[in-house]
C-alpha cells in the first residue's frame, strides 16, 4: 500500500517529507517521489523507481537546493496501474505542471476519465489511474463553477471518483496550503505548532507532533501553517476524530500492533475489498492485462492451478467454484512437483500460477514449463511488474498491498477471492453462466469483506485458544469439501508460526488411518460447513466430530452462527458468519450491476476442429 505524507510549516519540506517516507517504508513499496512549492509559485517534483536511496541520490544529483520550500508532499509508490517505472511514479502533475497529487488506492471508473480527458486533448504521461485526478482537479481550477477555487475544485473532482482514494493535492497558486481527501483508503493530520501534516499513518508525523486527527469516510482537509479545515465533498463542515498518538514508533509503524502479521491479518476486509474493486464493470469481470483472446479464453478445454504453500490451498479452495461455474476440468498443482512431471498441457490449456509475490521460483519454472508446451499461463499476482505475471498471457492482481509477515495471510484471502474471478472471467467467457449469474455471484464475494470484518471482531477468543493449546504435542484439523484446504491452511500456519506438528485432513479419510491418532486431550479444530448450504456434509462431519470425540479428543468446532447441531459436540465453538441465505443472496442480486437474464443469447462455445 503507497504511503503519503504532506506537510505545510516552518522547516525545510523535502527532509520532512523524505523523514516521513522513510518512516513509511515498512509498507512496501516500488518508487518514491516528492513534491516542494517553493512559496514563490514553484513546483518541484523528483521521483524515482526502486529504493527511497535511488530518489536521494537524484534530488542530490539535480541538486537539493532546487527543492527549498516550507511545504510539500512525498509518495512511496505500491504499483496497481502501471508498471513500476520512473513515469508512472508520483507525484503527478496535470499538463500546466501547476497541480500535483499523490495518489493512494484504486480509481475504479479512471478509465472513461481518462478517455474524456483525452478526447479533449490532454496527453497523458503515465499509465496510472492517479494521473487523471490531477488533469480533473486542474481542469475544474480553469474552468467553470470551481474556477480559481483549490479546495472546491478538488471536491468537485473527489464526487466523480469512484473506488477508493487518499488523494493528497498542491497548486502551484497556493504554495501555503495543501488539500487532502479521502473515501476508503486512510488518512490522518499530524497537528503541530506552527505546522500541519497529512499522512497514510501516523509513522509520518509521529517524530514532530503526536496530536492526530483522524478523517472520515468521503471527507477532505485543508491544511496550512495555522491550521486545518475538515469539509464533506460538497464543502459542508465535517466532524473528524482527535485523537493522541501513545504508541511508540516502532509499534506506530505497525498500526499499533505486535506484529507486522497482526497489522496483515487486519488488512484483511480491505485487501478483499480493493482485490474485487475496478475487477467487475459493465456487468462484466475484467482482467488487468489480458494478452490473448477472448476467443483463447472459450477455447480452453482444462485449467491446472499451480501455486506453492497458501496460493496452493487458494487454488485448492477455488477449484469446487471453478468447476462448478465453467464445467471444465481443474487441477491444482504444487509448482514444485508440476515441472518435475509429465503434465498434458496444449494450447487450450489454462495454467493459472498463483504467487503474492510473483518471484517464488517453483511457480516461475512451473509458468515457464507451461508456455514451452504452448499452454496459456494466467498469473493471479500481488506484485505488479513481477516475473510471474511479465512471463504470462494474463494477468489479475490482487491489490492486497505488500505483505510483510512473510507466512501468507490477507495475501491468501485476496488469492482465494481473485481466483474466484478467473473462474467467473472463464464462465463468462464460456458462456457457462448467464451475465446475471456472474453479477450474483460477484455480488456475493462483495459481501466478503463485511463477513470477513465480523471474524476478525472475534480474535480475542481465537487468541485465548492459541494459549490454551500452545502446549499441545500436536494439532489436528478437520474439514470436507472447501473446508478441507482450509484445514490444509491452518494446519500450515501452525507449523510455519507456532513451530506446532499440525496436520489437515478431509474428514472422510479420517477413518482411513489418521483416526489413529486421535488421543486424550489432543485439540482437533473442525471446519463445518453450512448446514443449510450442504446439509449432506453438515451431518457426515457431525458424525465425524462425535468420533473423534468419543476417543477423548479436545474438539473445537468452527461452524455458521445459528448452527446449533455441532454444539453437543463441540467442547469449543467458533462462530463464523452465516452463509447468505436465498433471500440476501436475492437481495444481493437485485442490487448487483449488470445485465439481465436474456438480455442476450448464451454464446455457445466454439469446439475445435480436430487437425
Ligand atoms: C512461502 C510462504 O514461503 O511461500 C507462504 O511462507 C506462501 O505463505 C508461499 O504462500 C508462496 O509464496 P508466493 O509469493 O508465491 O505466493
Amino acid at each position: 500500500m503507497c504511503g503519503i505524507v504532506g506537510y505545510v510549516g516552518h522547516r525545510p519540506a523535502l527532509d520532512v517529507v523524505l523523514g516521513g517516507l522513510r518512516r513509511m517504508e515498512y509498507r512496501g513499496y516500488d518508487s518514491a517521489g516528492v513534491a516542494v512549492l517553493d512559496g514563490a509559485g514553484a513546483l518541484t517534483v523528483e521521483r524515482k523507481a526502486g529504493r527511497l536511496a535511488n530518489l536521494e541520490a537524484e534530488l542530490d544529483k539535480v541538486g537539493r537546493e532546487n527543492f527549498g520550500g516550507t511545504a510539500g508532499m512525498g509518495h512511496t509508490r505500491w504499483a496497481t496501474h502501471g508498471a513500476p517505472v520512473d513515469r508512472n511514479s508520483h507525484p503527478h502533475r496535470d499538463s500546466t505542471q501547476r497541480v500535483a497529487v499523490v495518489h493512494n488506492g484504486i480509481i475504479e471508473n479512471f478509465a472513461t476519465l481518462r478517455a474524456e480527458l483525452e478526447a479533449a486533448g490532454v496527453e497523458m504521461a503515465s499509465d496510472t489511474d492517479s494521473e487523471t485526478a490531477a488533469h480533473l482537479i486542474a481542469r475544474a481550477y480553469d474552468e467553470g463553477d470551481t474556477k480559481g477555487d483549490f479546495t472546491a475544485s478538488v471536491a468537485a473532482v473527489c464526487r466523480r471518483l469512484e473506488g477508493a482514494f487518499t488523494l493528497v493535492v498542491t497548486h502551484a497558486d497556493h504554495p501555503d496550503t495543501i488539500v487532502a481527501a479521502r473515501r476508503s483508503s486512510p488518512l490522518v493530520v499530524g497537528v503541530g505548532e506552527g505546522e500541519h501534516f497529512v499522512a497514510s499513518d501516523v509513522a509520518a508525523f509521529i517524530e514532530h507532533t503526536r496530536e492526530a486527527v483522524e478523517l472520515g469516510q468521503d471527507q477532505l482537509v485543508v491544511i496550512s501553517r495555522e491550521g486545518y479545515e475538515v469539509t464533506d465533498f460538497h464543502g459542508d463542515a465535517a466532524q473528524a476524530k482527535p485523537f493522541t498518538v501513545d504508541w511508540d514508533l516502532s509499534a506506530a509503524e505497525k498500526g499499533g500492533h505486535e506484529y507486522f502479521m497482526l497489522k496483515e491479518i487486519e488488512e484483511q476486509p480491505e485487501a478483499l475489498a480493493n482485490t474485487l474493486r475496478g475487477h467487475f464493470e459493465s456487468g462484466r469481470i475484467i482482467l488487468d492485462e489480458q494478452r490473448i483472446s477472448d476467443q483463447d479464453l472459450r477455447d480452453v478445454d482444462k485449467v491446472f492451478v499451480v501455486a506453492c504453500g497458501s496460493a496452493y490451498h487458494s487454488g485448492l479452495v477455488a477449484k469446487y467454484a471453478i468447476e462448478h461455474w465453467t464445467r471444465l476440468p481443474v487441477e491444482v498443482e504444487l509448482a514444485s512437483e508440476f515441472r518435475y512431471r509429465d503434465p498434458v498441457l496444449d494450447r487450450d490449456t489454462l495454467v493459472v500460477a498463483v504467487s503474492q509475490s510473483g518471484e517464488t521460483a517453483d511457480t516461475l519454472e512451473a509458468v515457464r514449463h507451461a508456455r514451452e508446451q504452448k499452454a496459456r499461463v494466467l498469473a493471479v499476482c500481488n506484485t505488479n511488474g513481477a516475473q510471474i505475471p511479465r512471463e504470462s498471457d494474463a494477468v489479475l492482481y490482487t491489490h492486497a498491498g505488500p505483505e510483510i509477515g512473510v507466512a501468507s495471510t490477507k495475501a491468501f484471502l485476496a488469492q482465494i477471492a481473485a481466483n474466484y474471478l478467473v473462474g467467473l472471467a472463464l464462465a463468462q467467457a464460456r458462456g457457462t453462466k448467464y451475465p446475471d449469474e456472474v453479477a450474483r455471484e460477484f455480488a456475493e464475494l462483495e459481501a466478503m469483506p463485511a463477513a470477513v470484518h465480523k471474524v476478525l471482531s472475534t480474535v480475542e477468543q481465537t487468541r485465548d485458544l492459541g494459549r490454551r493449546i500452545a502446549d499441545s504435542r500436536a494439532v489436528l484439523f478437520l474439514g470436507r469439501h472447501v473446508g478441507f484446504p482450509v484445514a490444509l491452511e491452518g494446519a500450515l500456519k501452525l507449523k510455519e508460526l507456532a513451530y506446532m506438528h499440525a496436520e489437515g485432513f478431509a474428514a472422510g479419510e479420517l477413518k482411513h488411518g489418521p483416526i489413529a491418532l486421535i488421543e486424550e486431550g489432543l485439540p482437533v479444530v473442525v471446519v463445518m460447513p453450512s448446514p443449510k448450504g450442504r446439509a449432506v456434509l453438515h451431518s457426515k462431519l457431525v458424525s465425524n466430530i462425535s468420533e473423534i470425540q468419543a476417543r477423548g479428543a479436545r474438539t473445537i468446532v468452527i461452524a455458521e452462527e445459528g448452527d446449533e447441531t455441532v454444539r453437543p459436540f463441540a467442547d469449543e465453538l467458533h462462530r463464523g458468519p452465516r452463509r447468505p441465505d436465498a433471500a440476501a443472496a436475492a437481495r444481493l442480486h437485485r442490487a448487483a450491476a449488470g445485465a439481465r437474464r436474456g438480455d442476450r443469447p448464451r454464446p455457445r462455445v466454439r469446439r475445435r476442429q480436430a487437425a
